[in-house]
């Protein structure tokens, strides 16, 4: 396998959107190619994220990219792993540079929701689960995450505020980011006062609808070995599956193709967890993120809410959580959101994150789960 390298990256804005999903997703491509220092024409394949093309009347996107950038020749897959599309499509990716199939490749992932009002947004999210079985019933992504969360509750001495410092940390970062949804600190008295949305969840436990895109160019250091910008060498690309429905599992106390993506990738790298300088995981609700640091082994089960409360996952902590603001404040646009990830890595071993610079950028990890965990990323990256 050939070494690969991450060259060149954007993203927009998270939020609420004018411009549809491929609109969005085109003119970030074009940035991250130009940012990467090379041309369109340089690319040897796209590998094209987007989950709910079909709420604004469009399918097959990829091709369609890769027309605005004007390679319509190039070929392009879209891909669809629910919440972690375009971590899966960096995967591809990945794979395609590695394996020698191309020179270099753009990974994009763009989604837009804002169309689409909280009830609908929530039943279209909720054909990621398993439809006969959870969906049907009246499962949606909140409630299942809130069982997740009254799991860890029975079984660990929890309080509010240990989830309620997840939020609070998560929002302060956010608020540094201007590629963030949302740019504003909260208290933890804000947090403890909002509506509750799933019982134990509060509104502020959960990421928002976002609509955004991000896009990185993975390239062969043998073919670029000038590259524009420090690159990202991605030590481990790792994914994994598991049991998708909650009912069939036997234990709720962390996600299986979390624990075993996590093992491969730091295998694979030769790394261990205390090795990592800052991470970013997929923390679409507040129990996500402290599931996440346990079953990726930086903390015993049961612990990582508390560790929480104390500072350690601060910006300045013994462990950078989420510097960007994580799903639960910069946002959550779905099939970008394993792409802005990266994103937020290359931005900070490029010095390009003032006001939220973490202390070390040595190496890093990006965590990407679908829907409840029946699929997931790990990528882990270091410096030259
Ligand atoms: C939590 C949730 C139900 C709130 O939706 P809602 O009650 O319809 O909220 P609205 O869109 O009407 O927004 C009301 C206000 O709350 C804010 N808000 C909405 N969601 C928010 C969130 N998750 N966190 C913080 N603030 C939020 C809005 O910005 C708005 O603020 P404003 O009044 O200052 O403009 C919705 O964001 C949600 O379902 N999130 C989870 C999404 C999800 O399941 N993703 C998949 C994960 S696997």
């Amino acid at each position: 396998m050939r070494e690969v390298w991450v060259v060149g990256a954007a993203s927009n804005r998270y939020g609420k959107l004018a411009e549809t999903a491929r609109e969005a997703a085109t003119r970030v491509a074009a940035e991250a190619i130009r940012d990467a220092g090379l041309e369109p024409k340089q690319i040897g394949h796209t590998f094209v994220a987007n989950c709910f093309g079909l709420t604004e009347h469009q399918a097959h996107v990829g091709p369609l990219i890769n027309n605005g950038l004007g390679i319509p020749e190039v070929p392009s897959v879209t891909l669809e792993s629910a919440c972690s599309s375009s971590s899966a499509a960096l995967h591809e990716a990945f794979v395609h540079v590695a394996g020698g199939f191309a020179d270099a490749a753009l990974v994009v992932g763009a989604e837009r929701l804002g169309h689409l009002d909280t009830m609908s947004a929530t039943g279209y999210f909720a054909y990621a689960a398993d439809y006969p079985f959870e969906t049907k019933n009246g499962a949606t992504f909140p409630g299942l995450y809130a069982t997740l969360a009254d799991a860890y509750r029975h079984a660990y001495r929890t309080t509010p505020e240990m989830f309620g410092a997840i939020a609070v940390k998560n929002h302060a970062n956010a608020a540094r980011n201007p590629h963030a949804h949302f740019q504003k600190e909260i208290s933890m008295q804000t947090y403890l006062d909002s509506p509750m949305i799933a019982s134990p969840l509060r509104l502020y436990d959960c990421c928002p609808f976002s609509d955004g895109a991000a896009a990185m160019v993975v390239a062969a250091p043998d073919a670029f070995p000038r590259p524009a910008n420090e690159p990202l060498v991605v030590r481990a690309s790792v994914r994994t599956g598991a049991v998708t429905a909650l009912q069939d599992r036997s234990d709720l106390l962390g996600l299986p193709s979390t624990q075993r993506a996590g093992k491969e990738a730091f295998r694979r790298a030769g790394l261990e967890p205390r090795r990592i300088d800052f991470l970013e995981v997929h923390d679409c609700f507040t129990i996500a993120e402290a599931l996440a640091l346990e079953d990726l082994g930086f903390f015993p089960r049961g612990s990582a809410a508390r560790e929480s409360l104390e500072g350690t996952t601060a910006r300045d902590g013994r462990l950078p959580v989420n510097p960007s603001g994580g799903l639960k404040a910069k946002g959550h646009p779905v099939s970008a959101t394993g792409a802005g990830q990266v994103v937020e890595v290359f931005e900070q071993v490029n010095g390009r994150a003032p006001g939220r610079e973490v202390p070390r950028t040595g190496t890093a990890l990006t965590h990407n789960v679908g829907a409840t965990g029946g699929s997931c990323t790990v990528h882990i990256f270091s410096r030259r």
